[in-house]
């Protein structure tokens, strides 16, 4: 499962320091490669400078080279990473240096005690360093019974040298821990296959996750009570499936809470396209149509552990979405929370389902704002990649999000809803259909979970979604501080837009 790290600062007697490692940063430039600088003597820069070119070092992101030991260094080898070229942008820096550092450090499994020394000018330097290391030490055997002690063992401690002031960097520190923790959660409950990780199953997770945080509770909907209170997504997606849904309220409420925003996420467990089946080959990573919830709950456990002043509830929309002869059928309508109807003419569009009595119920908790995240379209990957999540909803909000990710280091780019595509959503039978326009299906799904935003007052709850289909999962092969597999996208953006929202 997952690894405890130590993380340190120390800003004098490096050299000394007895580690498997001595973790150095590369630049790149049209020049050829430099080292970035270090406590490192001119002399022995000199010396490894010397040989970069002949070794191949570039200075790219990525590039992780082991050389032996040096003078100055007690630690056993050199370990060079690339940062990219050097960006005059303070916030471009702290990012590679979080992506560098977090490369080296994942790479680094089965060394246990590294030490850091690369340029940090300020605490968020300091932050994005100890983000970057908590990351990348991570590694997941929890299902491996006859072959876990092939796999490395993760980094297991970091010394990161510093001058940045001591008090300062330690809370940097701490929360890159708490922050570590949440990532690390998020990736392990995507990680766990559908046979272990369904709606019952997460839902005990959740409990587990929060029981020993203070100012949290949790509550579980069981089936008869979400068909009771009126849940006809969440219930009409599960129906196929052997294993009952759950919903799950998990909310953080401090007494110092000046404002409170409510996180949906979509929990599908597995995602076989219902009656409108996947093939095969589609089903092979959708273990992952989980994530939205995994994020949500650890966003707001981390916040917890934080101690914000700030009320965040997640809100869990569990559901296993199957074929079987009590499967929602193409053409059957549903009357979601709230009352809407909608027909259901393709039962693969079901996170929408599921997203709607989540954000009809949140609606009606009088939350400051509401942020969904899913694992929602196809069209996402398409449109933006496999890296680069997008975001909907309300310009202010969404600009938030995009802020928030650009400091966490996460891509996250603005999408729009055009109202054009709004009517395509309008169905013969009932008030909505699932489906609309072939064309812009990210905006599309969109555009239907905007429907069941509740209004106040004031107008409609400010909201935005967040379609973290592809980068919830990676495919490829790791890269920076993630892995393959579950990566826990999404997280540090959340909790940094809460922090915002808090005055923090
Ligand atoms: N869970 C999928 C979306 C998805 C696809 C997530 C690939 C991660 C990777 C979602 O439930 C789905 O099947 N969406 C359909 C919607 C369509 C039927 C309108 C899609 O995108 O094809
Ligand atoms: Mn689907
Ligand atoms: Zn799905």
């Amino acid at each position: 499962m997952t690894s405890e790290i130590t993380l340190s600062v120390a800003s004098s007697g490096a050299d000394a320091i007895d580690a498997d490692a001595l973790v150095l940063g590369v630049y790149s430039s049209s020049e050829g490669a430099s080292l970035a600088p270090s406590f490192l003597s001119a002399q022995t820069v000199e010396g490894l400078e010397a040989v970069l070119e002949d070794l191949g070092i570039s200075g790219a992101a990525d590039q992780v080279y082991r050389l032996p030991g040096v003078e100055d260094s007690a630690a056993k080898i050199v370990v060079l990473t690339g940062l990219g070229e050097r960006s005059e942008d303070a916030a471009t820096r702290a990012n590679a240096l979080r992506y560098g550092v977090g490369s080296a450090a994942r790479q680094l499994a089965g060394c246990e005690n590294i030490v850091v020394s690369v340029p940090t000018e300020d605490v968020d330097d300091v932050a994005a360093v100890a983000e970057g290391i908590a990351f990348g030490a991570f590694t997941d055997s929890q299902l491996k019974e006859k072959s876990a002690e092939k796999v490395k063992a993760p980094v297991s401690s970091a010394v990161i040298i510093t001058d940045v002031e001591t008090d300062a960097a330690s809370s940097a520190l701490e929360r890159a821990l708490i922050l570590g923790e949440a990532v690390h959660h998020t990736r392990v409950l995507v990680n766990t296959p559908p046979s272990h990780l369904y709606p019952e199953t997460f839902a005990q997770q959740a409990i587990e996750r929060v029981k020993d945080l203070d100012d949290v509770s949790v509550r579980v909907f069981e089936p008869e009570e979400l068909e009771a209170e009126g849940f006809g997504g969440i219930m009409g997606v599960g129906k196929g499936s052997s294993r009952g849904p759950r919903f799950v309220e998990v909310k953080y409420a401090p007494q110092d809470a000046s404002t409170s925003v409510a996180l949906v996420g979509k929990g599908i467990t597995f995602d076989s396209g219902g009656l409108s089946i996947k093939p095969g080959a589609a089903m092979m990573t959708m273990k992952c149509d989980m994530a939205g919830a995994a994020s949500v709950l650890n966003a707001v456990a981390a916040v917890a552990e934080l101690g914000l002043p700030i009320g965040a509830t997640a809100y869990l929309c569990l559901a296993e979405n199957m074929p079987s002869g009590t499967a929602t059928r193409p053409e059957d309508v549903l009357t979601m929370r709230g009352g809407t109807t909608v027909e259901v003419l393709n039962t693969d569009a079901e996170g929408r389902l599921v997203m709607a009595d989540g954000l009809a119920y949140a609606s009606e908790q009088n939350f400051d704002v509401i942020l969904d995240v899913a694992t929602l379209t196809g069209a996402q990957m398409i449109a933006l990649g496999t890296r680069t999540s997008a975001v909907m909803g309300d310009d202010a909000i969404r600009q938030q999000i995009v802020d928030a990710a650009e400091a966490a280091g996460e891509d996250f780019w603005p999408m729009p809803l055009p109202a054009h595509l709004r009517p395509a959503l309008d169905s013969q039978v009932a008030d909505l259909k699932n489906i609309g326009s072939r064309f812009g299906g990210m905006l599309s799904a969109g555009i239907f979970l905007k429907e069941f935003v509740g209004s106040t007052d004031e107008g409609q709850i400010p909201w935005a979604h967040l379609d973290i289909a592809s980068p919830a999962f990676n495919e490829e092969s790791a890269f920076g501080f993630t892995p393959k597999e579950g990566t826990g996208q999404s997280v540090p953006t959340l909790v940094k837009f809460l922090e915002t929202r808090a005055g923090n």
